[in-house]
């Protein structure tokens, strides 16, 4: 497949769909609504792919997307680093977009709905890497996204990789884990249809 087309791009070997795309524009037509900003392919998820293209996963990883939203992250994980991937988001609205997104690059996500606050040590215990992008976006998801990263190191969760354009909620939640769990936070930026940056929150569970 070529780079880009007039109704697609590439970046990392993903296909992405522009809203011009006939099989984007039948979906938006379905009046499929999305809430909690799970509208459009967010930079954050180039940011992490970017990451992951340069550290990648160990192959076999099981990995869990909080909040994926259209999927782009989970989509390079299971076409290109050999991971058993699942995408969670609280709005199923968004699964068709993945679903479509998947298919145009010929792989498959299992999904789940739910709330990734509610998520229990043993559900994360399931899972040998997080990853997630642009998920702390209002002050209230600070606490909550903290507690979840808690809940996961105690289950022995081995990796938690969460991008962001450096939201004030999300770097609160950064320096809570800078101090307790001797997180990183590494600046990133990206061109790719247009500027991205931000940072990539890692943490290393030993
Ligand atoms: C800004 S969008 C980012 C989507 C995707 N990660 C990306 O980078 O393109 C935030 C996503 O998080 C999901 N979300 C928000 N709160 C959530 C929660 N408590 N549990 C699960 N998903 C949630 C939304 O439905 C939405 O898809």
């Amino acid at each position: 497949m070529p780079d880009s087309t007039p109704h697609s791009r590439r970046y990392y070997g993903v296909t992405t769909l522009l809203s011009s795309h006939p099989d984007m524009r039948r979906l938006k037509r379905t009046g499929l609504a999305t809430h909690l900003h799970g509208n459009k392919l967010w930079g954050s998820a180039y940011l992490l792919m970017d990451y992951l293209h340069e550290h990648p996963l160990e192959p076999g990883s099981r990995v869990l997307e909080l909040g994926c939203g259209w999927g782009l992250a989970s989509i390079y994980c299971a076409k290109y680093q050999q991971a058993d991937v699942t995408a969670l988001d609280a709005d199923p609205a968004v699964f068709p977009y993945l679903a479509l997104l998947a298919e145009h690059n010929q792989t498959a996500v299992k999904t789940v709905s739910g709330d990734l606050t509610a998520l229990s040590e043993k559900e994360l215990g399931e899972y040998d890497t997080l990853i997630a992008s642009d998920i702390c976006f209002w002050d209230e998801m600070s606490e909550a996204l903290y507690q979840l990263i808690t809940r996961a190191i105690d289950a022995g969760v081995k990796k938690i990789l969460i991008a962001d354009p450096n939201r004030p909620p999300f770097i609160d939640v950064a320096e809570a884990c800078i101090d307790d769990f001797f997180a990183e936070l590494l600046p990133r930026e990206i061109n790719a249809r247009r500027r991205h940056s931000g940072s990539i929150l890692l943490i290393e569970n030993a």
